[in-house]
């Protein structure tokens, strides 16, 4: 019998793509999971960690390439821990994504995928970013992202899939770094920017981070570094369009609002919202926002969403629930369950979380439909959104 060793060599067919953007093959009887890799390749590769059941390894040839893979653009790609999925074409990363999608809800939630999970994509699948965290180290004079597996700094000088303002932010923050004298030796720089204005908050230099403002359809949000703003600025609109259609009624509950994303376009289609989350700072963004919304019929909480849910247990029409990549937490996932409003829609960037939530929620609600939509191309990410029905 055949066994896997570290370090050895062998060869495998990739079968598909699977959870954290991995090409799955088997060999000796094994799963093996392979970075950056594409379906249908045939590849060399070397064990780098060994599992009991299944093992990692890395590409040390493409005997031969997968009709699906294409030159990536990006010169840093394979050594940057960024995007992992440079080298498929984009037709086979949304078929990937949405293949990683079904995956979940099958092994984590147990749960039957519908036979049609249709997927939004990017109009642009380059200089999308309008937000980005990058680290630094002076002694080394690097800016960048983290290598792949490691906390080691790639030192990046273009990134293809920032926005055009943040990437020319990028180069003056090399020159700034470069002439400048900072308060800390390493760190990270945390950006966010529109088309004109850049919100920047770093621990390596002190600077306040200013407001900014970003226009979705016909909402303006208040926004700083230091909040938390999805990513892709060709698809905020759809997003929007996606959780929240056809949803309207008297009581709506925003949970992990952040700074206002969909309370503001809520509060249009429903007579009270309420909305909840945890960080201060962008509570009072959103606020502001709604403010200058002339939108009166908002109620705000800066509170963690288990110890909210804890305390008022009132009935809301529709729940929107858009939680950090953790999912929701265990408590509030119990507090929904008795809550049972009429309908949720649940937004998630982590596929696996949102199987492992809806598993649960599907005690007291029947999914309606699964949509996903692709805030993250060249990366394995993937945004889903979920409608469920009170049974
Ligand atoms: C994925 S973001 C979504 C924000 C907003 N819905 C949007 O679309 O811009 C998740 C938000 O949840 C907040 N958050 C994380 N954990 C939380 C908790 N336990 N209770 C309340 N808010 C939390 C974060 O600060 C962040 O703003």
């Amino acid at each position: 019998m055949k066994l896997i060793e570290l370090d050895s060599l062998f060869e495998l067919e990739i079968e598909r793509i699977v959870t954290g953007g991995y090409g799955l093959g088997h060999y000796a009887g094994k799963v093996v999971l392979v970075p950056l890799a594409s379906p249908g390749d045939r590849l060399k590769v070397k064990p780098y960690k060994i599992h009991e059941n299944f093992c990692k390894a890395e590409i040390v040839e493409i005997i031969k390439p997968s009709p699906y893979r294409i030159t990536p653009v990006c010169k840093y790609f394979g050594e940057c821990g960024g995007c992992d999925f440079q080298h498929l074409k984009y037709e086979a990363q949304l078929e990937a994504k949405v293949g990683i999608i079904r995956d979940c809800l099958r092994r984590i939630g147990k749960i039957d995928p519908p036979d049609e999970i249709p997927i939004i994509h990017s109009d642009e699948v380059f200089g999308y970013r309008l937000r980005a965290q990058w680290h630094v180290s002076l002694a080394e004079s690097k800016v960048g992202y983290f290598r792949r597996d490691s906390n080691e700094i790639v030192d990046i000088e273009h990134c293809p899939i920032l926005s055009p303002n943040l990437q020319k932010f990028l180069i003056e923050m090399r020159g700034r770094l470069g002439s400048e004298r900072f308060s800390e030796e390493k760190g990270h720089i945390e950006v966010v920017s529109n088309e004109t204005d850049i919100s920047v908050v770093s621990d390596v230099f002190k600077e306040e981070a200013r407001d900014i403002r970003v226009k979705v359809c016909d909402n303006i949000y208040f926004l700083n570094a230091r909040s938390f703003f999805q990513a892709n600025r060709f698809l905020l609109g759809k997003l929007i369009e996606l959780a929240i259609e056809g949803a309207s009624g008297t009581t709506c509950l925003d949970l992990y609002c952040g700074v206002g994303f969909f309370t503001l376009p809520l509060a249009k289609n429903f007579k009270t919202v309420v909305a909840v989350e945890q960080a201060r700072e962008s509570i009072l963004l959103a606020m502001r926002s709604a403010k200058a919304a002339g939108l009166e019929n908002i109620k705000f909480h800066s509170q963690r969403v288990r110890d909210f849910l804890k305390q008022n247990q009132e009935f809301f029409d529709f729940i929107l629930i858009d939680p950090p990549r953790t999912g929701v937490e265990k408590e509030a996932l119990e507090s929904l369950l008795k809550l049972v409003p009429l309908e949720i829609c649940y937004v998630s960037c982590d596929p696996a979380t949102l199987a492992r939530d809806l598993r649960r929620l599907c005690a007291k609600y029947k999914i309606t439909s699964v949509k996903a939509i692709d805030m993250f191309p060249q990366t394995h990410h993937i945004e889903t959104v979920v409608r469920l029905r009170k049974i």
